[in-house]
């Protein structure tokens, strides 16, 4: 068995979002293909696997050939009981700690619908997200779709004028921020200094492909020197731009699947299922080695 790539719409976008076969990702890999896998990473920004039966400490393994791992402290109940022994893997599912469907009113579940919205992993961090590996042990009968949408293809697109506008603007990320947006206000004075803001550049420089991508997330609630609204409304504008259909890749979900993408090129969403069904996705996440405002700008 050989690793291949292939484009998974080679009409439409096909330097976007690619499958992989020819290789069992649950087993340790050769020094070769994890870097066959990076320098996937870098052409399509979201690369999919099939087939794939994990469990946490298989995923832990074959997540850190490609850098150190962050801990799920995005959760609200980090530091809490969770459903997931390790620290390392985030709950990406509507059960909770009984394993049983979260109720409608739940205040995790609430919580959670955040991931609704456009958004980069950890961008809430000062040091966010680099890779994010996402693997579906349970899903629901319908719905439920994963969305990506090519950043660098949106920042390529946007004209020279707003190009120069937004080069060197700061942005503060904040899952505050995202979560308001929902009407989602229910933070402990604890949450409130945990999710502090952070500063992330709006503009980034791939490390490895020197290729520039806007870096927005619903996180983003204004920039650093613009008034709010204003701040607001140029970030809606950009988002808009960024998510049009043909910059984006809809994964519909079958288990086993790990899908890995590169947050430093790309933003995410979840999309709505029935709440009564169980979602069981695992994550775990690979951070950046600097924030974005010790990058290169
Ligand atoms: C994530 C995420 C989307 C989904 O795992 O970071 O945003 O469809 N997931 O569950
Ligand atoms: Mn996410």
């Amino acid at each position: 068995m050989t690793l291949s790539i292939r484009p998974l719409d080679p009409v439409s976008r096909p330097f976007f979002g690619g499958e992989v076969s020819g290789i069992d990702i649950t087993k340790p890999l050769t020094r070769e293909q994890a870097a066959a896998i990076d320098k996937g990473m870098d052409q399509y920004g979201v690369l999919v696997f099939h087939g794939q039966h994990f469990d946490d400490e298989t995923q832990l393994a074959f997540s850190r050939n490609f850098g150190d791992l962050e801990e799920a402290s995005g959760d609200l109940n980090w530091g809490k009981a969770r459903r997931i022994a390790s620290p390392l893997v985030n709950d990406i599912s509507n059960l909770d700690n009984d394993n049983q469907v979260m109720a409608r009113d739940s205040r995790r579940r609430l919580f959670s619908l955040g991931n609704r919205l456009w958004h980069s992993d950890s961008s809430f961090k000062a040091v966010p997200a680099k890779y994010s590996l996402l693997s579906a042990r349970s899903i629901p009968s319908a719905g439920g779709n994963t969305e990506f949408a090519d950043m660098r293809a949106a920042y390529d697109t946007l004209d020279d004028d707003l190009k120069a506008e937004i080069a060197d603007l700061i942005c503060e990320h904040s899952q505050l921020y995202s979560r308001a947006q929902l009407g989602f206000a229910d933070f402990t004075d604890e949450d409130r200094v945990r999710f502090k803001p952070v500063l992330q550049r709006l503009v980034r420089i791939h490390p490895s492909t020197g290729r520039k991508s806007l870096y927005l997330a619903s996180h983003a609630g204004t920039i650093v020197g613009w008034p709010v609204p204003e701040a607001r409304a140029l970030l809606r504008d950009l988002i808009e731009h960024a998510t049009h259909r043909k910059f984006v890749y809809a994964h519909e979900w079958k288990q086993w699947d790990l899908v890995m993408w590169d947050n430093r090129a790309t933003m995410h969403r979840a999309r709505p299922f029935d709440p009564k069904e169980v979602r069981d996705m695992h994550r775990t996440t690979v951070a950046c080695e600097r924030s974005t405002m010790a990058e290169a700008a």
